[in-house]
């Protein structure tokens, strides 16, 4: 709780998903009173119903903060009227290939119908460098006629959260703030230091935006490499993953990137083209990380091709072939579907005539991949009579499976499980 009370701050959070919430949650527990303001519906009555399908949220946290009405959750933007402080939230997609900012342009006329003078507003959402100043900062005035840096605070503060990550909890995870002017930098820093162990001011939101996406963009280039080099050695002698291992020992200057099926999520294979779009509207190109975009695409190319090719192996073609995969999240023990390459792979294999069924025990309704093909239970029986198993997300409820065995050609595609030296296991 904090001491006192001159620093509790009634906070309006726009977005209530993977990001917001867990803020809104923690700022809670912080002392804040927070209104939770989210367009969807359903997802409010979700939250109210504690069904939120984040893993690492802290649920009974969540039930406290409701039940004490700390948190409140609405769809009307005039409950914001009380708030001094906005964290955006929304998010960032790609349209078409193409940056989207249409959420976060809709949220901030959202803020704008409460704003008032001296209230601060946070931009939380990955996006391009620049673009809380010029895109909105001219908005806000737009709307208001409050100028960000005098009328009001305008900050620049990015989610840096890894779900799934329980080494590191939102708290511990260093903010980095900055403002359009110092002053705004060091007003959200004072309020992030309520709830946050570490928070780490730059000198500007540009400076803030540009750490965020080039945090990104560093995992997104190196898994690129590894998943060329993985490309390259597939299929023959020479053990990829034990040499990334080797290279680690090194005590400095390395760090081990894993190859994989595709590289997911709503922000690695995403932020790194809100960086190379908007550097192509310059007339200028990024080419080492338009270069990674294009070999992490590729990568369920690889995958097709390498299932087609131990189907051979074994004198089977993929056409009537029947193909079971498991895990069709973007990462292990995460119940997040968004850009998973699992869904490309199925609807591939599907089209050169494979027979597909996947199964996933975290991941909630989704509609993808092939029609009728997801299983609700993994039983013996349909391991035993696939021609191939792909383990696609190595869910930790798989890899230590007694199940696997069964399988007679196994593609396990993050080398999930090399130790248990199982028969008939393939790797990338
Ligand atoms: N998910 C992550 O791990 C993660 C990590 C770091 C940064 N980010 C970034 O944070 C931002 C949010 O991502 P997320 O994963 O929380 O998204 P999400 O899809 O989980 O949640 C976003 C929420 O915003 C709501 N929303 C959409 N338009 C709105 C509007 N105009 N007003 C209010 N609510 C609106 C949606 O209904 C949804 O509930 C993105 O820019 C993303 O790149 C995400």
């Amino acid at each position: 709780m904090l001491p006192g009370s001159d620093k509790r701050r009634k906070v309006a959070v726009l977005g209530l998903g993977y990001v917001g919430l867990p803020l809104a949650v923690a700022m809670c527990e912080a002392g804040h009173r927070v209104a939770g303001f989210d367009v969807d519906a359903g997802r409010l009555c979700d939250i109210v119903a504690g069904r939120t399908g984040l893993v690492d949220l802290d649920h009974d946290a969540l039930a406290r903060a409701l039940k004490r009405g700390d948190l409140v959750v609405t769809g009307e933007p005039g409950d914001l009227a009380a708030c001094e402080v906005y964290l955006v939230c929304v998010p960032t997609p790609l349209r078409d290939g193409v940056p989207n900012l249409s959420m976060v342009l809709a949220a901030v006329d959202t803020v704008a119908e409460t704003l008032a003078p001296g209230d601060l507003v946070v931009l939380e959402s990955t996006t391009w460098p620049g673009t809380t100043e010029e895109v909105v900062a001219p908005r806000l005035r737009e709307r208001t006629a409050l100028v960000a840096g005098t009328d009001v605070r305008l900050v620049f503060s990015p989610e840096r959260i890894d779900p799934g990550n329980r080494e590191y909890p939102l708290a511990r995870i260093p903010k980095l703030v900055g403002g359009v002017t110092r002053a705004d930098g060091e007003f959200a820093a004072e309020f992030y230091g309520t709830f946050i162990d570490t928070v780490h001011l730059v000198s500007g939101a540009a400076e803030a935006e540009l750490a965020k996406i080039l945090e990104n963009t560093f995992r997104h280039v190196n898994l690129a490499l590894v998943n060329e080099l993985a490309t390259m050695y597939s299929g023959t002698s020479i053990d990829l993953r034990e040499a990334i291992d080797a290279a680690a020992t090194k005590p400095f200057g390395f760090l081990p990137f894993h190859p994989g099926p595709g590289v997911g999520g709503h922000c690695i294979p995403v932020d790194p083209m809100y960086l190379t779009r908007q550097t192509r509207r310059s007339g200028r190109c990024l080419r080492l990380v338009e270069t990674a975009e294009l070999i992490n695409i590729g990568m369920s190319t690889h995958v097709v091709d390498r299932v087609t090719g131990l189907l051979n192996s074994v004198r089977m073609p993929v056409r009537g072939s029947r193909i079971v995969l498991l895990g069709a999240g973007y990462k292990p023990d995460v119940a997040d579907s968004r850009e998973s390459s699992a869904f490309p792979i199925m609807d591939r294999l599907h089209q050169l005539g494979a027979y597909i069924r996947w199964h996933d025990p975290l991941l909630g309704s989704v509609d993808k991949g092939p029609p009728g093909s997801r299983v609700a239970d993994l039983d013996r029986s349909l391991l035993a009579s696939a021609d191939l198993v792909l383990l696609h997300t190595p869910h930790a409820e798989y890899v230590g499976s007694e199940l696997l065995p069964a399988a007679r050609l196994t593609l396990d595609a993050h080398g999930a499980l090399r130790s248990r030296r199982l028969p008939n296991v393939h790797g990338l």
